[in-house]
């Protein structure tokens, strides 16, 4: 695993609206790059970029039309490279997005692969020999076309699905996924990574890893697929970085992935920490985090205990966190994400608690996720310092709110959210223990919440989190008491009278070396 994972913390850009740099009210790269100094400043070292490449934006980008054109709206395949070099001018890295499993329905391939004649193209997505025969288990998309038969969808009813074949073929247009054409997609697609490495990017975060390869019950094909995939890298660019949205870690590190996210959809119990009627880390909490931490340990134990497992504070996809926790019970929740193993996403925003902004008309097929994709707020400038565009033309609403937060306030005021952030990155930083490979046990599953971090040596730290998001105060083991490394909150642990006991008070989380 190359080095700078071991202490990557990301920051996830959704382009089109971080900064507009030229006034048509769109994010754009030349914006990035003016505001890369507030992610580094963030103790961020890492970039995840959403999808920035040609496309119809029916899926926000997540449907390419041109895998190795950036879309104009964005800027040009040079202001990218120059993005990438501006990127690790400041010791960061960039990831960018690869949507393997499917295009848009404007693709070079698809439009060919419609074609009743044969040609090079007819089998690079799944179509069923028949129009009447519709893929079993999948969406489809058919009777638009010239060609008898309808093709397999992955998402909205407009993203083809690339044929990589089936683990266990059982109608004759199922491929098995060393036939010739389904090798032939790797191959394209491997084609597209080198061209953007060339350019000078990272690696790649791998939009829906683990379902390319279809009816692969227990994803060994999907592993091997990506097996082939990490002995190319290996071979060709062997510091290619590759970070998969998959959720069964155990997979997708035998894969060749480098990390695997934590998804808040499936069985993993993500929301229930943050995005809930009482979400753990709130003062409404319940109080038990017990089926989260089991769900974990087990996945845990599935990278044999290396953890690599990457936590966001949000997505693209998802609510924002602060439709459900407020500032002050997002320090607690901030406090986890950056003192957990594998390497920490914030989508952009949260560190400021940006609000999901409620009742937005769909955007690029956002539905309900769009509220949570609103402009970044800069400052108290028009447009909160996004655009000069008039706010009609941005791409998206900026939070109305009048007191909505900015990076410019929560930088000049005391006590902020974005200064918890920066304390907590600049702690991770400082102590091995608490980065990616650092090893986790919790002692706990309710409140207060505590585990312990080490590293993965014998004379190496031992450090104890405690996260109490309720109102009571708790008392915990005086074998936990050490050095307070960060505390938050309302107060901070302490041994009683008779140093028996270590005092956890309420609303407040501590980090302390033992
Ligand atoms: C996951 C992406 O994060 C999401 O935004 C997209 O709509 C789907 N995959 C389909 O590509
Ligand atoms: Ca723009």
């Amino acid at each position: 695993m190359p080095k700078w994972l071991d202490n990557a913390v990301f920051y996830e850009i959704y382009p089109q609206s971080f900064m507009d740099s030229n006034g048509d009210g769109i994010g754009d790269i030349r914006g990035i790059v003016q505001r890369l100094d507030h992610v580094r400043s963030l103790g961020c070292n890492a970039i995840w970029l959403n999808p920035c490449f040609d496309s119809p934006f029916l899926d926000a980008g997540y449907d390419v039309s041109d895998y190795k054109r950036v879309a104009e709206r964005y800027g040009s395949v040079e202001e990218l490279a120059y993005l990438f070099e501006e990127v690790h001018r400041r010791d960061m890295h960039i990831l960018l997005d690869l949507v393997p499993g499917h295009t848009s329905m404007e693709h070079e391939w698809f439009l060919k692969s419609c074609s009743a004649e044969r040609n090079e193209y007819s089998d690079r997505y799944i179509w069923t020999d028949s129009i009447w025969e519709s893929p079993e288990g999948m969406g489809c998309v058919r009777g638009f076309f010239e060609r008898d038969g309808s093709c397999a969808v992955n998402f909205f009813t407009h993203q083809p699905a690339l044929n990589y074949g089936f683990a266990h073929p059982e109608r004759p247009w199922q491929m098995k996924p060393d036939a010739p054409a389904p090798l032939a997609t790797r191959e394209a697609i491997k084609d597209v990574m080198r061209f953007w490495l060339d350019k000078g990017c990272d690696g790649f975060r791998v939009d829906m890893a683990g379902s390319l390869v279809k009816n692969d019950p227990d994803g060994s094909a999907n592993i091997a697929f990506w097996q082939d995939f990490r002995a190319f890298l290996d071979r060709e660019y062997p510091d290619a970085v590759l970070i998969s949205e998959w959720g069964e870690p155990d997979k997708s590190l035998a894969g060749g992935f480098h990390m695997d996210f934590l998804l808040h959809f499936g069985p993993s119990h993500y929301n229930d920490l943050f995005r809930c009627e009482e979400p753990f880390f709130s003062r409404r909490g319940k109080g038990t985090a017990e089926a989260f931490v089991r769900t974990y340990t087990e996945n845990y134990a599935g990278t044999g205990g290396s953890g690599l497992i990457c936590i966001p504070s949000g997505n693209h996809d998802m609510d924002r966190m602060r439709r459900f926790l407020d500032p002050e019970e997002m320090k607690l929740a901030f406090t986890f994400l950056l003192t957990m193993p594998g390497a920490p996403f914030i989508y952009y925003g949260d560190e400021l608690g940006m609000r999901y902004v409620e009742g937005l008309t769909s955007k690029e097929g956002g539905y309900g996720r769009t509220g949570s994709r609103t402009p970044m707020q800069w400052d108290d400038s028009p447009n909160a310092g996004f655009s000069t565009a008039a706010p009609e033309k941005l791409y998206l609403p900026i939070d109305p709110s009048p007191d909505r937060p900015t990076a410019e306030n929560q930088l000049l005021s005391r006590d902020t959210l974005m200064r918890e952030v920066k304390r907590l990155t600049a702690l991770r930083s400082e102590h091995k223990a608490l980065q990616s490979r650092g090893k986790v046990k919790f002692v706990t599953s309710g409140y207060p919440l505590v585990y312990l971090r080490t590293e993965d040596r014998e004379d190496g730290e031992r450090i104890a989190v405690m996260i109490n998001p309720s109102e009571r105060t708790y008392s915990l083991p005086k074998q936990l008491n050490g050095s307070v490394l960060y505390s938050v909150g309302k107060g901070v642990p302490h041994l009683t009278h008779d140093e028996q006991k270590l005092v956890m008070p309420p609303e407040s989380a501590a980090v302390i070396l033992l």
